[in-house]
């Protein structure tokens, strides 16, 4: 009664928001540029943080411009860091909202929400006998966790970027190379060009040997794919895709979108993620990896009917009925809970 119409816990979440109990929050407490467009976010977890295995992603939520954003990153501490804290390495993607925000304007003291950390492109428990972490871009941080937390007898990196001074961590890397702990190739593709995968084994002749994980773009991992099915080891490759494959499904009608709960009608084409027509309209939408894995966007679906944008298949309302809103579109006019 004294504190309506807030509850007691949203004014201890002013004084306190890391504390147990409270939902999962985090503090941003520094923010270190790692090359021009790329910077390591380092977060204190709240008490109710349950830790992480190496590689997995924590899917953070964070205000920009007055609109909460989730977004999915790979935790790039060791398991073992000492202090409690956990950090990401987002590189900012051209008119990327939340890598740019994170990148170029997030200040310490900035909090944030997070959900445990989660995903299973992980080292296994029985230590492979040789490693191969085939990465570009971005693609670095998931194994850049793994190689902070756990050392292998034999290991090669094989790491693409633009050019030198755009590869992440490269000062660290090379001290591992220093050290006798790892074995890396560089493709520079400004200068080498892009990585032929059917020619990997110029550059690691043994590939087949070793239990690989793969992180980068879609085409380099659509091609590691292929070449390793085509070699019968598919089981040696294990890959984390950062974006949604390529959209199989041909583009429908789209319709207007009522998000009912806010009040809110905009018109959508038929090939845009409703979770996208939401965001763009102001609606709080819930979401994680935004490519269909993490099931952190479902929402009801009221009425109407929407298209799946990987299969096509068309999902019409029911009660009960739910739909992961980053790889569905409005087919004809739709009512969405939100
Ligand atoms: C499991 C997982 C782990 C991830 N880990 C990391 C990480 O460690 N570091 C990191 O920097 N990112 C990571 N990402 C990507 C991250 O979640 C965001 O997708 C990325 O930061 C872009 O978000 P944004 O809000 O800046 O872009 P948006 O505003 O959502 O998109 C802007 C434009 O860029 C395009 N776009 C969206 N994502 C990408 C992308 N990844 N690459 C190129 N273009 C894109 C969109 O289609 C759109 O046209 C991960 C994603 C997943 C699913
Ligand atoms: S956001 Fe992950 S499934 Fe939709």
């Amino acid at each position: 009664m004294v504190t309506t119409p807030l509850l007691p816990s949203d004014y201890l979440d002013l004084i306190s928001p890391l504390r147990a109990g409270a939902d999962l929050r985090g503090r941003i407490e520094a923010v270190h540029p790692e090359t021009g467009d790329a910077a390591t976010i380092v977060i204190r977890p709240g008490r109710g943080w349950r830790g992480h295995t190496a590689g997995q992603y924590v899917r953070i939520g964070i205000d920009v411009d007055g609109v909460r954003l989730w977004r999915a990153y790979s935790i790039t501490s060791p398991t073992n860091r000492r202090d409690g804290r956990v950090t990401i390495t987002v590189k900012a993607i051209p008119d990327g909202k939340v890598s740019n925000h994170l990148v170029r304007r997030a200040r310490p003291g900035t909090l944030i929400q997070l959900d445990q950390a989660t995903g299973d492109f992980v080292l296994p428990r029985a230590r492979p006998a040789k490693v191969l972490y085939l990465t570009a871009g971005s693609g670095i941080t998931p194994v850049m966790g793994m190689l902070r937390d756990t050392e292998f007898d034999d290991v090669v990196m094989v790491h693409c970027a633009p050019q030198p001074r755009d590869v992440i961590f490269r000062d660290e890397l090379h001290d591992l190379v220093a050290a006798e702990k790892l074995r890396l190739t560089e493709v520079h593709t400004d200068t080498d060009g892009m990585l032929d995968i059917a020619r990997l084994g110029e550059l690691v002749p043994d590939w087949t040997e070793r239990e690989t994980w793969a992180c980068g773009p879609a085409g380099l991992l659509d091609a590691a794919e292929k070449h390793w099915s085509e070699h019968g080891v598919p089981d040696r490759l294990h890959t984390e895709r950062f974006r949604p494959g390529i959209v199989v499904a041909p583009e429908g009608g789209g319709g207007d979108v009522t998000f009912s709960t806010t009040g809110t009608t905009v018109e959508a084409d038929g090939a845009t993620p409703l979770l996208d027509v939401g965001e763009a309209a102001g609606v709080l939408m819930p979401s994680g990896c935004r490519m269909g894995i993490c099931f952190g966007c479902v929402t009801p679906l009221k009425a109407g009917a929407v298209r799946d944008l990987r299969t096509g298949e068309i999902t019409e309302a029911e009660p009960g009925v739910l739909i992961q809103t980053c790889v569905s579109a409005a087919a004809g006019p739709c009512d969405i809970e939100r």
